[in-house]
């Protein structure tokens, strides 16, 4: 989709069905100006300084670990990804989990496919007029909150930032007091040294008897052993965990998980984002991040440099100059504008400590050559005409 959406706008795509090796990248991208890849294709700093002419690079996923951030950046190359495609796809599994833990759909369709009849109403709930805590109201949390809230659902929440509670939801003054009305808990947070083993033995006694957790964060943000305990005491209910601290890294490795064969526990492999829906979304997203980035010189959204969010359809030349943020670079290029008796019609910049992203409108007589004279400043990084 991404690819058809390119060729419409007038770009070549050429798609490559694996993931290159660093060598195989080197030697392929001297014929490409922009480059777009998964998870599994390494860019190394080598990848990205023997390719110069390389524009722009796109992650068609989440995460960017794979790309050398810092290098692109200090090469003058923005790189997009796609962060909230998925947030949907993950809320609407929220939901389900919370409504399969409720009527312990897992165990009792597992039962029902080796031929055990389980009828029965003890311990099956509504979710509505039930307690939804959510810890990190953020893209995923906030759309969870509004999702849950049409079920009838009551939504508490936390955060280490200050949200607007949307609907009817509340924002609890700290951890403990969303652990300790609510029916379900649900983890929305980020991977970040303060949400590693965020929740243990303690935070799991905070929770009501016969509550549920759901996590479709980050794997370890729990603490495996101790939702063990818990649920095998009965304290809590059930669990629906979708990420793991270890998982396997394809789908032929065997998962293992001491959460394994407890009931009432709900495991999935990490699927929370994947659906059709956020793969299309994907491909949208990083594709508009290209077009709106080769067309306009615009850098929202990219990852690793300053952004500028530039308006569309200027009438001078568009002269795009990354630099190396130091005192005096921006006398030296508003000189060279000035010798060449140019006029500015806007100008932006957005900077970083490392690098600054200049955008200037100009109505000039010969806008390459004053572009091939702030490209030879030496503080200048890259310096392109739109
Ligand atoms: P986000 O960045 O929009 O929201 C995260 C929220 O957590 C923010 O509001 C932030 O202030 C808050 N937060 C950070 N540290 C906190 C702390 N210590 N205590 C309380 N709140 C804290 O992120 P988004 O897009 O909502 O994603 C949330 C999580 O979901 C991420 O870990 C992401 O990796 C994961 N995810 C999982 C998927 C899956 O397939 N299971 C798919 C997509 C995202």
């Amino acid at each position: 989709m991404a690819k058809e959406r390119l060729e419409s706008e007038g770009y070549k795509v050429n798609l490559i069905s694996y993931a290159p090796s660093e060598a195989e990248l080197i030697e392929l991208l001297p014929k490409y100006q922009v480059l777009g890849l998964r998870s599994k294709t390494e860019v190394t700093a080598q990848v990205i300084e023997k390719n110069p002419h390389l524009l722009t690079i796109g992650a068609f996923c989440i995460g960017t670990n794979q790309i050398d951030l810092r290098a692109a950046k200090s090469l003058g190359v923005p790189v997009y990804n796609a962060p909230h495609s998925n947030t949907r796809s993950v809320a609407e599994l929220v939901i389900a989990e919370m409504i399969a833990l409720s009527r312990q759909l897992g165990d009792r369709n597992t039962k029902a496919h080796l031929g055990e009849w389980i009828k029965s109403a003890d311990g099956s709930r509504e979710v509505r007029g039930k307690t939804l805590g959510i810890v990190g109201y953020g893209h995923i949390g906030s759309q969870l909150s509004i999702l849950a809230e049409s079920l009838g659902l009551r939504v508490i929440f936390y955060d280490i930032l200050k949200k607007l509670p949307l609907g009817n939801a509340t924002m609890a003054k700290n951890l403990a007091e969303v652990f300790e009305v609510s029916d379900f808990v649900s983890l929305h947070v980020p991977e970040t040294p303060e949400t590693r083993n965020m929740i243990t033995k303690r935070e799991l006694a905070w929770m009501k008897k016969g509550s549920c957790l759901i996590n479709a964060s980050r794997g370890t943000v729990v603490v495996i052993e101790d939702l063990v305990v818990a649920l095998r005491s009965n304290h809590l209910a059930g669990c629906a965990i979708d990420v793991f601290p270890m998982e396997p890294s394809s789908n032929k490795e065997k998962f293992i998980s001491p959460l394994q064969n407890i009931p009432n526990v709900i495991l999935t492999p990490h699927i929370g984002g994947s659906t059709e829906e956020a793969q299309y979304a994907i491909g949208m997203e990083v594709a508009e991040s290209f077009r709106r980035y080769l067309k306009i010189g615009s850098t929202s959204g990219a990852v690793n440099f300053p952004n500028v969010d530039l308006p569309l359809g200027q009438k001078a030349s568009r002269v795009l100059n990354v630099h190396r943020n130091e005192p005096g670079v921006l006398g030296e290029i508003n000189g060279l504008i000035s010798k060449a008796g140019a006029n500015i019609q806007a100008q932006f910049l957005s900077t970083d400590e490392k690098i600054g992203y200049l955008v200037m409108d100009l109505e000039v007589q010969n806008v390459s050559e004053l572009a091939k004279e702030i490209q030879g400043l030496k503080r200048s990084l890259r310096t392109r005409v739109l």
